[in-house]
């Protein structure tokens, strides 16, 4: 249930992976260490204090042996079920050390290691490492939240009240403007932190027309290298049309702060215009590749929403010491976005936003193993209409984070998942790592050969950016 196409290993320098194991990685542990310090200071709970301590010393260790290219330990018994299968990988590679090791499994084993030293406190057993960096990204995203909440709202009311689009006249304008708006929504939520405004809706359905000839969204389009979301939009669609009463979208979450807040934006939205009935969202149970979601950045997202002129004004020490000061919201402003925090929690109060952590999303294997090592997931999954992976790491785990030629079709590289899965299959993916399939045959070649894409070098620099994206489809189907 693995693949025989060679993985990326940090052996290779022509890879992400090199840099990522060399430099990457122990930045990401002192910046945990400072966390942790400043987390110690002014706690008075002495046992607290004792035990940071030792968990600063514990990720001292672990970056001593990460650059001085030690094996691999063991995982301590911390208590959860998925020690064993970790550690009984580590002995299937072979005790591998940092610098010789799979890119995939490693990067996976870096953060459960990380967050078994936390599990093995008394008093830091639930503790965020990454909590501080995630919220502060969310503030610094202000005006993009401002505008997609007045946006959402107008969209939302309309569609909630009177079961149409601005200015849709007929069944077919109306289909139309709920394709485009699904589409925009979808790439809004693709391109998550780096959003350009210039690429959101507009209301009415001229706007909406409009906008399919912006020169902004084309232009971020034009980096979308594979663009299936027509394919999910028709599934959706179809599926709303036949009757069918319950009808799931699952979204396989990334990053807290802004992306969680447009991937929240899109659910509304599938929500409102009756393209889903019900969103589950799958979180991650553990601190997972600094900035991904956990059932508490949810639970925090939510509780900002409420009241975001409290959020807004008050300021981190980070803040005070660079001489800033706080503007408030505008009450148009404070209303839009409470509206937002009404909308989401009704629904999901009503159960249609679906929160369902598991821990097969933090293994240190691939998604080829979901069918074998997890059959119930895969057969909740199958009762879906279409399952969403978003971001690098989601797609990395899909494709094995394999060598594949980057022609290899994405249905091939998705293994297991792909035909006779039963499951929906839609990534979502700005590339941030080495492995891209489904490219249509010498497009590899040509964005090598543009400034700073790789040149005649076996790297595949383009894809480590976050510049170019794929938007890729699976239909599960024999
Ligand atoms: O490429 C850098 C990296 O940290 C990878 O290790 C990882 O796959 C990815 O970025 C995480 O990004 P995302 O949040 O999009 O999954
Ligand atoms: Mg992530």
């Amino acid at each position: 249930y693995d693949t025989k196409t060679p993985q990326y290993n940090t052996s290779d320098p022509t890879s992400f992976a090199y840099t990522s194991a060399r430099e990457r990685w122990p930045v990401i542990i002192t910046q945990g260490i400072d966390d942790v310090h400043r987390s110690t200071h002014g706690i008075q709970d002495e046992e607290a204090v004792k035990e940071g301590k030792w968990i600063v010393s514990e990720l001292a260790r672990l970056k001593y042996e990460l650059q001085h290219d030690r094996e691999l330990t063991p995982l301590p018994d911390d208590g959860e079920r998925d020690v064993a299968e970790y550690n009984k990988e580590l002995e299937a590679l072979g005790k591998p050390k940092w610098h010789r090791v799979p890119w995939l499994y490693s990067e996976c084993y870096l953060y459960r290691r990380i967050s078994s030293i936390f599990k093995q406190t008394q008093k830091w057993k639930s503790y965020d490492i990454f909590a501080r960096q995630k919220m502060s990204t969310f503030k610094s995203s202000r005006p993009a939240v401002i505008e997609l909440a007045t946006r959402y709202k107008d969209i939302v009311t309309e569609l909630e009240s009177k079961h149409t689009i601005k200015g849709a006249k007929t069944q077919g304008e109306l289909d139309e403007a709920a394709k485009i708006l699904f589409v925009e929504m979808c790439e809004i939520c693709l391109w998550g932190n780096a959003t350009d405004l210039s690429l959101l809706t507009n209301l009415t359905y001229e706007e909406i027309q409009k906008l399919q000839g912006s020169e902004a969204r084309k232009a971020s389009e034009k980096n979308i290298l594979v663009n299936d979301l027509g394919k999910a939009f028709e599934l959706l669609s179809a599926a709303q049309k036949s009757g069918k009463k319950e009808r799931r979208v699952d979204i396989v979450l990334d990053n807290a702060g802004f992306e969680l807040f447009v991937d929240l934006i899109l659910a509304g939205y599938l929500l409102a215009s009756g393209l889903a009935t019900t969103v589950v969202f799958h979180p991650k149970s553990i601190p997972w590749f600094v900035s991904d979601v956990l059932p508490q950045d949810f639970a925090s997202l939510i509780h900002t929403l409420a009241d975001p002129q409290t959020f807004y004004s008050a300021l981190s020490e980070d803040e005070k010491h660079a001489g800033k000061t706080s503007v408030p919201l505008s009450s148009a402003e404070e209303e839009n976005i409470k509206f937002l925090f009404q909308n989401w929690s009704s629904a999901h109060a009503q159960g249609q936003l679906v929160l369902r952590p598991n821990t097969f999303w933090t293994a240190g294997g691939s998604f080829w193993r979901l069918p074998k090592i997890e059959p119930e997931l895969h057969e909740d999954l199958k009762e879906s209409e279409l399952v969403i992976f978003k971001g690098d790491l989601n797609y990395r785990k899909l494709t094995a984070d394999a060598e594949w030629p980057a022609t290899t079709p994405f249905t091939e590289a998705i293994g297991p998942l792909g035909p006779g899965s039963g499951v929906r299959v839609l990534a979502l993916r700005t590339c941030k790592a080495d492995v891209v399939v489904g490219l249509p045959e010498g497009e590899d070649e040509r964005i090598k050969a543009t400034k700073g894409g790789g040149g005649d070098s076996r790297a595949r620099k383009w894809a480590w950016s976050g510049k170019w994206a794929v938007v890729q489809f699976s239909d599960g189907k024999a």
